[in-house]
């Protein structure tokens, strides 16, 4: 064999190995920014208080991703207290330091520090959520994950007329660093829930809860014509 056709061989080789190691040529890289702040929030009438948030919302940004797609996520704390975030139900392969649990996988991120964490999703199709994964911020720091199908590959059943995103979670009116401490200091069970919400507000049975509540209108010829609505349900109860 000379030389010349050796060489042909080799480079054609790298070339297959390099397309195998790298990712497939749909897959996405995303960026995204967490910043860790207080935002004022009123629930249930008078009960106005600061809580721990991502960029100011609650419930927190949703991830959108396909099968696949890497996502870079940094965390910015500029809150008053050490934090970690958690990508519930990713499985992570090979990594494990951007899986969030505080002390376990990584130390906190400390106020005025940050940490870029790094989700693959490697085989996650249909909708998990993202929480704080420190002490009890859960309670207020979250939000959905929703991985579309792979380019080219869609979801086992009929293509959504329309979907949109319910996310089941729960309001304290007391400060939830007093309920994480007071539950760690008696031993007993946390202090349950003033109300719990969808999209974080509480129902029309709740006091005051018509400012912003989250209400959704079906056209009943939806129901008959086989279209499907896909409703993403993501839960973030923390008991
Ligand atoms: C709390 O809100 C209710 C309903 O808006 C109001 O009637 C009541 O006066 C408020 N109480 C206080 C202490 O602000
Ligand atoms: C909640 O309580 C903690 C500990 O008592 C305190 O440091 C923090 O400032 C309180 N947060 C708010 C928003 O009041
Ligand atoms: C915050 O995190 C740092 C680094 O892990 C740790 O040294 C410190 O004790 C933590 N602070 C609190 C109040 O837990
Ligand atoms: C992130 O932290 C590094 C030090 O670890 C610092 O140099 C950088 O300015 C920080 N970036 C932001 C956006 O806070
Ligand atoms: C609705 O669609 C499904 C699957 O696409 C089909 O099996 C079923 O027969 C349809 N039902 C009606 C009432 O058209």
């Amino acid at each position: 064999m000379s030389f010349s056709r050796l060489f042909v061989m080799q480079l054609v080789g790298m070339v297959m190995l390099f397309g195998i190691l790298a990712s497939p040529g749909w897959a996405k890289t995303h960026h995204r920014t967490f910043v860790i702040q207080e935002a004022t929030y009123t629930r249930l009438c008078n009960h106005t208080k600061n809580i721990l948030t991502v960029n100011g919302l609650y419930p927190g940004p949703t991830i959108s991703a396909r099968n696949g797609d890497i996502v870079y996520v940094k965390v910015i704390n500029k809150g008053n207290k050490n934090i970690t975030i958690h990508w519930h139900g990713v499985n992570q392969p090979r990594n494990p330091w951007s899986d969030g649990p505080e002390y376990i996988t990584q130390c906190p991120v400390q106020p005025g520090g940050n940490f870029t964490q790094r989700i693959e999703f490697t085989e996650e199709e249909g909708t998990l959520w993202w929480h704080a994964h420190s002490q009890y911020d859960r309670a207020t720091v979250y939000g959905a994950i929703v991985i579309y199908p792979k380019l080219g590959t869609r979801y086992p059943f009929a293509k959504p007329h329309k979907e949109f995103t319910l996310i089941i979670g729960e309001w304290w009116n007391a400060n939830i660093t007093d309920v994480y401490n007071n539950a760690i200091q008696s031993g007993g069970e946390f202090q349950i829930s003033d109300i719990n919400t969808i999209n974080g507000q509480p129902g029309d049975f709740a006091p005051c809860s018509a400012n912003g509540n989250f209400i959704s209108l079906y056209k009943s010829e939806r129901c008959y014509s086989n279209k499907t609505t896909l409703q993403v349900v993501v839960t973030s109860y923390c008991n």
